[in-house]
Parts: structure tokens; sequence; C-alpha cells
């Protein structure tokens, strides 16, 4: 068993990667300590989930007379919770919320935060992994914070990362310094390094998509998709399909051991289902710091710019050449 002293909890690490800015005043380091520590909070309530069968379901009322919370408004709640106590945030948005909430009471504040507090949730009932998305931005307002400070372009995040509440629990994050991952160690209850500076393979052996929407893609969609079956073997080796239907654990896993990741736009919905600001941005910047991609099929993700807080977008992201057969293709297909 290896000694607690070679362990480098989270907060050391960030802390050690902070020093080599002379700059920087901490602030960042704390601010992703208060979101380590919210998902942790989120985290413990996940464990307990399968129990809501043995103890009472979500909206039951439970001994003490209070109602039970749906676990993604009880995850919501924590994370504007451990969010908002430090006075580090300006504005916070969150996935779960129609509008941003304006911290007024936060003058000196400099970062502005997007979450995605339960992503993948309806996994929950089936026992499956979900997670929690977050993005950092700088501040740009300079009065009263307003929506202008989470309406950002991608690239303009200073951090981003996501914990996945799997087998067991993990933060990956960035600063742009390359991804780090850290598992949490329950009997310490830190999060310690398990992964430092994360490479996604170039190309991937994964291949992660609803083919349930398939008859609705565009053509050069559905090609691109086939390519990736192996339709043409002399081309491409054929990839393993995988698909959990949480885009955290699907992501993970492909950037783990490679692979590509697409939720694309459709007949029905042509601007497809995930956020850009909330789950596409921090998983594009996390992709390409390590090493990979992601674009909307045409463009680079962290490049758009949102018009509203909520705003959808179609996904491709992973392995770099992965990423770069669905261009090429979708390039084909309309030429
Ligand atoms: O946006 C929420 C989400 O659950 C993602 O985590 C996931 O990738 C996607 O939706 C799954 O959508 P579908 O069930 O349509 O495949």
């Amino acid at each position: 068993m290896q000694h607690r002293s070679a362990v480098r909890t989270i907060e050391a690490f960030i802390l050690e990667q902070e020093r080599k800015h002379p700059e920087a005043t901490g602030e960042l380091t704390n601010l992703l300590y208060d979101i380590a520590l919210g998902t942790k909070v989120v985290g413990a309530a996940i464990r307990r989930a399968g129990l809501m069968d043995i103890l009472g379901r979500a909206g039951a009322v439970n001994i003490q007379g209070e109602e039970q919370m749906k676990l993604d408004v009880f995850a919501n709640e924590s994370m504007k919770s451990a969010l908002h106590q430090a006075g580090r945030v300006c504005v916070m948005a969150s996935e779960e919320d129609p509008e941003p909430t304006l911290l007024a009471d936060s003058d000196g504040a400099r970062y502005a935060v997007l979450i995605d507090p339960l992503d993948g949730s309806s996994n929950i009932d089936v026992n499956g992994a979900v997670g929690t998305i977050f993005s950092i931005y700088r501040r740009v307002s300079e009065g009263k914070p307003c929506v202008d400070d989470v309406l950002q372009t991608g690239n303009k995040q200073v951090a981003a990362g996501y914990v996945m509440y799997g087998s067991s629990v993990m933060l990956v994050y960035t600063t742009g310094s390359g991804v780090h991952g850290f598992t949490l160690d329950p009997t310490i209850g830190e999060f310690v390094l398990s992964h430092e500076n994360l490479r996604i393979p170039d190309t991937g052996v994964y291949l992660s998509v609803n083919e349930s929407n398939f008859y609705r893609w565009s053509r050069g969609m559905q090609l691109a998709v086939r390519a990736f079956h192996g339709e043409q073997p002399e081309a491409m080796k054929a990839k393993n399909s995988r698909y959990i239907g949480s885009l955290v654990a699907d992501f993970h896993r492909n950037l783990i051991a490679g692979g590509i990741f697409l939720y694309p736009g459709d007949s029905k919905n042509p601007r497809g289902k995930l956020r850009l600001s909330y789950e596409a941005n921090p998983m594009a910047l996390i992709a390409e710091q390590a090493g990979g991609a992601a674009t909307n099929g045409v463009d680079r993700i962290l490049d758009i710019q949102p018009t509203e807080l909520h705003q959808r977008t179609p996904l491709v992201i992973g392995s770099k050449k992965d990423v770069e057969v669905v261009t090429k293709t979708l390039n084909g297909a309309t030429s």
C-alpha cells in the first residue's frame, strides 16, 4: 500500500500549479476547491439515491416532516450554495435555472461560473453514471454583474471540468495547461491526483452516439457514422459502439481510451440537444487541452458566440483524427 505522504490532494496540486504563475492571487484555486466541495455533497447524495426507494422517494415527506428534494434540485442547490458562500463569484448560471443568478453582494468577485449540476440524470433511476460539469470565466462587467459575464465564447474560459459519479468519483479539470484527473478517496474525503496530464489518443477505438436518431440525420452525418462502423474497412477500422446517454460518462471513457462522441442536429432538432455553454464548451476545452478536438460538425465549438444562455449546439468531440473524419465527410456531402 502506498504511504499517505505520496498522496497529492487536489488543493495541493492546484496550489503547485499556481506557483508557476506569480501574478495569481489564489482566488481561482479557492474557487475550484469550492466546486470540489459542492460535488462531494452531491456525490454523497447520489450514493444514497438507490435507498430512496426504501427510505421514501423524492417528493415524499421524510421523518422530520420535510419534503425530500429531487436529486437534480438538490444538486443544483448544493452547487449554488458551495459557490455562493465564499463570495468569489459574481454570476452563476445553472442548466437547471431559466435565468442566471446575479450576486449583488459580491462586488469584488472576479469570476462567473456556469454549472450543469446533474448531467445525464435519466441514469439515476437505473443506477448509472452521472456527472456535474462546470465552466469558469473572468468577469467582464464593470459595474453590476450581468448576463454578458456568462455569455462569453468558450475560448475565454479560464477553467473547466467535470465530476463523474461512477464506480468511483472522479474530478477532471483544466486551467488551460493540460488536463488532470483526481479520484475521490472516500477514506479521507479528498480528491487525490490519479491521472496527471491526460492525453486523448489521436484516433479512438470507441463510437458514442444515439443511433435511434439515424434516420433524422443529414446524409453527411449518416455517411460519417457508417464510416465509423467500418463500411470501408480499407479506409477505417470499425469502432466499438459504446453509449451510456450521460455526456460526462461517455466523454470520460473516450478521453481515457480514445473515441468520438456525437450528438448531431437532426430534422426534428436542427441544433441538437446539448447546451453550448453548460455542456459543449467545458468539454471542448478539456478535449482540446488533452490533444483532441470539438466542433459542431463545421466550426470549432470554442469560437461560437452564444447569444442565449440555454442555446443548443450539435456536438462532435473526441479524438482529433476522428473529429476530422466528420468534418471532411460533412464537407464532401455538401460540396
Ligand atoms: O443533456 C443531457 C444528456 O443526458 C447528456 O448527458 C447526454 O449525452 C444526452 O442528454 C443523452 O441524450 P439522449 O437520451 O437523447 O441520447
